[in-house]
């Protein structure tokens, strides 16, 4: 499969994808996002691969959507043709663990786009942004819901209210980012946690992530209730049991897909 806008390899048992627009600052057109989509499906169904790292470049991880191509546009045309849904939605669908590591701007779509991501690893040179309201419009794939669950209502707002970018540090206390690494080892960094991640029992690795985002979709209750589900039927695995007996037996677990 060749791509235009996206850089795709695989690294032992990673997918990466690299957002590769430089002079756009990888800006997301419909084509980046169509090849994105499409770049996981292959990803997806690779029973070789086990975790996706997604990045961009030393300046930007993407600086939003594409204006230039969204200049034009008319309402009902982006109401009948559903924009910012088809290929978007991909990412937060995708089943695999997927991490951003981001690195310089990650702004509106773009901030968007990590956050739609399990976790996000972030150079000390990331900046996040919702600054669409700079151009006379508001986030439209999913930032003021997702930023705002993250980081809270008052710095969400504030954000989204001002355009104000929040660098690494201020983001990494604020929980938007699970760790700051060096900006010349970022994707190195990814790639060797995904690849942790990949080593892992692959159900048990997408149960986590289930799990987990239910978190974000129900009431405390629910979600115990959900886990607790899920936890008991994690009894009927092939993996569960060679996990168990890997640590009584003293020895590493050597899991197969569990399937
Ligand atoms: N769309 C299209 N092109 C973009 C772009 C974007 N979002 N962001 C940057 N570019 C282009 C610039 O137009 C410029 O192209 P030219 O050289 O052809 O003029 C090139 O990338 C380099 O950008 P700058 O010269 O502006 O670089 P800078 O270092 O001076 O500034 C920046 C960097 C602060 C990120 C600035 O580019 C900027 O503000 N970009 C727009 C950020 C933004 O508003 N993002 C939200 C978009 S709306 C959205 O995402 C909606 C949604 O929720 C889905």
């Amino acid at each position: 499969m060749s791509y235009r806008t996206i850089l795709v390899e695989t690294r032992e048992n990673v997918g990466l994808i690299i957002l590769n627009r430089p002079d756009a600052l990888n800006a997301i057109s419909q084509e980046l996002v169509g090849e994105l989509a499409k770049a996981l499906n292959i990803f997806e169904a690779d029973d070789e691969v086990g975790a996706i790292v997604l990045t961009g470049s030393e300046k930007a991880f993407a600086a939003g959507a594409d204006i230039k191509e969204m200049q034009g546009k008319r309402w009902p045309d982006t109401f009948v043709d559903d924009f910012i849904t088809d290929g978007w939605e991909r990412i937060a669908q995708c089943r695999k663990p997927i991490i951003a590591a981001v690195a310089g701007f990650a702004l509106g779509g773009g901030c968007e786009i990590a956050l739609m991501c399990d976790f996000i690893l972030a150079a000390e040179t990331a900046r996040f942004g919702q600054p669409e309201i700079k151009i006379g419009v508001w986030p439209g794939a999913g930032g003021s819901q997702r930023l705002t669950r993250i980081v809270g209502k008052s710095k969400s707002m504030e954000m989204c209210l001002t355009g104000r970018m929040m660098d690494a540090e201020e983001a990494e206390r604020s929980g938007l980012v699970s760790r700051i690494v060096p900006a010349a080892s970022l994707v190195d960094e990814a790639v060797k946690t995904a690849q942790l991640i990949a080593t892992m029992s692959r159900p048990a690795a997408m149960m986590v992530k289930d799990v987990v985002n239910r978190a974000y979709e129900t009431t405390l209750s629910e979600g115990v209730r959900y886990e607790r589900r899920m936890f008991q039927a994690s009894f009927a695995m092939p993996d569960q049991r060679e996990g168990m007996a890997a640590f009584v037996e003293k020895r590493k677990p050597n899991f197969g897909g569990g399937k």
